[in-house]
């Protein structure tokens, strides 16, 4: 039996003495509880979507149209959830999407993430958005799990490089680049309420601490260039005239894997094999960009095809619980990225409330694939699910 299942089975032991576990077991509890928590502001920005958010309710609804079928008397005593992916080896293929704003949530914001991170052994990929610094976030961190940067990807190209490296001497071994998000799309929670953190001077704490970025300003920012700095972030936060052949860029500054996230073409897919990148992330950023879009669930397959053996594919956008996570790796994800919910239990409960939905989406994909006759994850194939 796995520490994972072991989860499980502590839950009901505690039970014999009357304690109960203080958050749902059940991730899709988690969102409404967390409103209850948050300022509208900071809820808002988290639960909401572009648009109509009909690209958020497609991400869910597909992995409601693909049933996963039981089969038994396969031996499924030992069961082994660790992967390796671009290079990294995890406990289970479940990593902590990066999510910026974080202290929105929690005063500890990123830090408690990392420190929850570190605590279960997962990978956490930390935003370029985030409202703790790259090294603060490194230290919280600490040395019990992997972790990753993710980088959107700025006008300044020495501010590009800046963080690269920073990222590098931080202990940061993979790199993650967001391509949907070069300018926020039409966000009418956000809209609504006139709220977007990053003008607020939350989320900029990379920014703020950087070299190139001070120097830019006229010197590390204090009140007296608060204003400047800040409409430095936002005339340098995206890049719009970016395209495939500033891949080489990247590649002479970073020397450590690259995946590129937010890939839904299987066109796309391809192009990123032929610029030697190194993994796709199928992603529609949790339908935060394109109202209207496809599930990324639905995209998957086709980006898994394209690719063949020859990046490594992973998922994100709608992973709730283990049974999702199920899911993603049947269809041929080699991890997925869990975000939403690892926030709302960092809203509900700091470190211990991150720990606890990291637990329980594992375990659940444990016990739901030891139930679906499957004791590792590159069992997983198509033939575990049928279209509902
Ligand atoms: C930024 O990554 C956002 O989705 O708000």
């Amino acid at each position: 039996m796995s520490a994972l299942a072991d989860f499980q089975n502590s839950i009901y032991l505690q039970g014999l003495g009357d304690v109960r576990p203080s958050l749902p077991t059940d991730p899709t509890k988690l969102e409404g509880l967390a409103e209850g928590v948050l300022s509208a502001q900071a809820f808002g920005y988290v639960a909401g979507s572009a648009g109509s958010e009909a690209t958020a309710r497609a991400n869910r609804d597909a992995f409601d149209r693909w049933r996963i079928v039981p089969r038994f008397l396969r031996d499924v005593a030992h069961r082994d959830l660790s992967v390796e992916v671009l290079g990294t080896a995890m406990p289970s293929p479940v990593l902590l999407a990066p999510i910026g704003v974080q202290s929105i949530f929690h005063p500890d914001g990123e830090l408690a993430t990392a420190r929850a991170a570190g605590a279960e052994g997962l990978t956490m990929v930390l935003s370029t958005a985030a409202s703790h610094s790259i090294e603060e976030v490194a230290e919280a961190n600490g040395d019990g799990a992997p972790r990753w940067y993710q980088l959107y990807w700025p006008k300044d190209r020495d501010l590009a490089v800046s963080f690269l490296e920073r990222a590098k001497a931080a202990g940061y071994t993979a790199l993650v680049v967001t391509l949907d998000t070069f300018t926020l799309a039409w966000r009418p929670r956000d809209l609504d309420q006139a709220y977007l953190p990053f003008l607020r001077g939350i989320g900029v704490a990379n920014y703020f601490s950087d070299p190139v970025f001070q120097k830019a300003v006229g010197g590390p920012v204090t009140d007296a260039n608060r204003d400047t700095a800040l409409l430095h972030w936002v005339a340098n936060f995206g890049n719009p005239s970016l395209t495939w052949d500033d891949l080489v860029f990247l590649r002479e500054h970073w020397h450590g894997p690259i995946a590129l996230k937010g890939v839904q073409h299987p066109d796309d897919a391809r192009r990123a094999v032929d610029a030697g990148m190194d993994g796709v992330i199928v992603s529609n950023h949790g339908g935060r960009q394109v109202d209207g879009a496809i599930a990324s669930l639905d995209a998957l397959p086709g980006v898994v095809d394209a690719v063949r053996d020859q990046a490594t594919v992973l998922f994100d956008s709608g992973i709730r619980t283990g049974s999702d996570v199920v899911k993603a790796l049947a269809l041929g994800a080699k991890a997925v990225l869990l975000a939403r919910p690892y926030a709302y239990g960092l809203a509900l409960g700091g470190q211990a409330g991150v720990q606890h939905v990291l637990r329980c989406v594992q375990a659940e994909l444990e016990l739901t694939m030891a139930l679906s006759g499957v004791t590792r994850p590159d069992e997983l194939s198509p033939e575990v699910l049928v279209r509902a």
